[in-house]
């Protein structure tokens, strides 16, 4: 019987509670010092969330061992008010500790580095995106290729091809990890170097911008080539100008908690406006962008972000809208020309399936109001490397 996805997300999520809890204990005791910025992983193992995403019976256990844990702990503290049973309360709880099943070590823990549980303090700034973009034509690009596919010019000569970048891959790792193999270099089987470090060309900066450029642009390409962020793509940090509330120079981040669709106008003109959205105009032609946009961004870091991300040529982009969830995340694109939104626009979605999305002839108010109303009624969350994020 599978557990239920509530209850191996509470696992997950308390799981890496402890780890990044221990991490800051130790750090404290001054047992964690620092690496490239934030307090290293002391371990040569972390804990493996893909196994308990993957193998049930291995997250029943893994809870099992858990609550007999923690049932072993309660009959020791008992045993300290209860002097006269106290040595039969430490015989039951040995006894619980050695007839409960615990999980396979292998499965528990994986290879870890120092950086595993260093968080990326970039923010996904489309200006982090754009010299991430310059980093990735200048370093990566002749065993990665153009296209981020692995087939630079170098690429056959290596001792094996680089891996495509533009798919599910690096949702997969964390990005610790991803931070110190750019950093550092990989090796494959028996040692041999398979992918050279760059931490003498790059400093830790442009390290986490060109992770950031390469998340940008493996989401734009999904969209590109299925039609949906099948993985879940924070909306980037743009330098926005707001007319109510925010006034001056801000970024997107301030807009958190609102719902925004980020219109990119077109000949065609504006959309209506929409008392459930906040509109924010990207065009960098200001004479596009109306007379009184509610926020407005138009440096050329925010046309290149958005362009990666939605997987386009910056000439294209005119007509494209995309609407941003409370939480940051994108979730619908609107593509040029389409006469009015509908839930099949939705092309980010959690793994929970809805009711099946029944095509109808809707006028633009219901269509978007189907489409707001299943985003929010499906929040997605982002994994790395099995972990919530
Ligand atoms: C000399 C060729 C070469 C260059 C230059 C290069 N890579 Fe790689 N890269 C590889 C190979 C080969 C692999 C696969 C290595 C493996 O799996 O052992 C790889 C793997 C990766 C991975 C996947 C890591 C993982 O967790 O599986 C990432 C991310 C990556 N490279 C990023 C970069 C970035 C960013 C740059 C530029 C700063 C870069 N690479 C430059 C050859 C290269």
């Amino acid at each position: 019987m599978a557990l239920s996805p509530e209850i191996v997300n509470g696992l997950l999520e308390g799981l890496q509670a402890a780890q990044q809890g221990l991490r800051s204990l130790l750090s404290w005791l001054g047992l964690a010092p620092e690496v490239y910025g934030q307090p290293a992983w002391p371990f040569a193992h972390r804990l493996s969330a893909e196994m308990l995403l993957v193998d049930a019976g291995h997250a029943r256990r893994v809870l099992t061992a858990l609550g007999a844990s923690v049932f072993a702990a309660g009959l020791v503290l008992w045993s300290f008010f209860w002097r006269r049973a106290r040595e039969r309360l430490w015989l039951l709880a040995v006894a619980v500790l050695v007839l409960t099943p615990w999980p396979d070590a292998n499965l528990l823990l994986t290879a870890a580095v120092p950086t595993s549980l260093h968080q990326s303090p970039s923010g996904f700034s489309a200006q982090g995106i754009v010299r991430g973009q310059a980093v990735y034509q200048q370093q990566c690009i002749r065993c990665h290729g153009t296209d981020g596919r692995g087939e630079g010019p170098d690429a056959a000569s290596l001792p094996m091809w680089p891996p495509s970048l533009n798919g599910a891959l690096l949702w997969k790792r964390l990005d610790g990890e991803l931070f110190w193999r750019v950093r550092e270099g990989m090796q494959g089987r028996g040692g041999v170097p398979t992918m050279p470090g760059f931490g003498h060309v790059l400093n830790d900066q442009e390290v986490w911008d060109v992770l950031d450029y390469l998340q940008a642009h493996a989401a734009g390409q999904m969209l590109r080539e299925s039609g949906a962020w099948e993985r879940p793509i924070r909306l980037p940090a743009l330098a926005v100008r707001c007319r109510r509330g925010l006034s001056g120079e801000h970024s997107t981040h301030d807009l958190l908690g609102q719902r925004v669709r980020v219109v990119l106008p077109s000949a065609a003109g504006l959309p209506e406006q929409d008392p459930r959205l906040v509109d924010l105009v990207a065009t960098a032609r200001p004479q596009d962008a109306g007379d009184d946009p509610e926020c407005l961004t138009d440096g050329p870091a925010s046309m290149a972000a958005l362009a990666l991300v939605l997987g386009v040529p910056q000439t294209e982009l005119p007509g494209y809208q995309m609407i941003v969830d409370r939480a940051g995340w994108l979730r619908a694109r609107g593509l040029p020309g389409a006469p009015a939104w509908s839930e099949d626009d939705l092309v980010c979605r959690s793994g929970v399936t809805g009711p099946a999305v029944t095509k109808t002839n809707a006028t633009p108010g219901e269509g978007l109001d189907a489409l707001v109303r299943r985003m929010d009624a499906e929040p997605v969350r982002l994994l790395r490397g099995g972990f919530p994020h």
